[in-house]
């Protein structure tokens, strides 16, 4: 797999500037470009929306392609059977994603109902937490098993 798309949800174009003692001062805009040069053999899509919908056309979109792909559906992950369903309807590998330890805020972000959809979950790590579901995409053996 060489090929890559990274969808946000809600709020998180605010990264940066949003909660910092949360999520960090980085804007995602400037750790994508990191994660470009680190991986420049890989096409990195990217695309934030505040819209519930526009994340189900998203994975309706790149998830019939040889594509993985990373999801931060934000608070939506909390809620949305929409994006669930789309996860479930397609045949792309999808890891979740969340920067901060969910686990450890308020008790309604404790459970995501996308997760069970999901080939696997990365929790927690900051801006890192990307880079870690890269890795888990394009790793070679374990995209064969999915
Ligand atoms: C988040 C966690 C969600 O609970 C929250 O609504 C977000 C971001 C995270 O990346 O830590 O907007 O998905």
């Amino acid at each position: 797999m060489k090929k890559l798309v990274i969808i946000n949800g809600p709020n998180l174009n605010l990264l940066g500037t949003r909660e910092p003692q949360v999520y960090g001062n980085m804007s995602f805009e400037r750790y994508l470009e990191i994660l470009r040069k680190e991986y420049p053999m890989v096409k990195i899509d990217y695309l934030q929306t505040n819209m519930e919908g526009e994340i189900v056309n998203a994975l309706q979109e790149y998830g019939f392609q040889d594509t993985g792909i990373v999801l931060n559906a934000a608070a939506y992950s909390h809620t949305s059977i929409a994006i669930l369903d789309a996860i479930r309807a397609i045949q792309a590998p999808v890891v979740e994603v969340h920067i901060s330890n969910i686990y450890s805020r308020d008790e309604f972000r404790h459970h995501s109902v996308l997760s069970a959809a999901c080939v696997g979950v990365i929790i927690g790590f900051g801006l890192l937490s990307y880079r870690l579901a890269i890795e888990a995409l394009l790793d070679e053996y374990d995209t064969t098993n999915r």
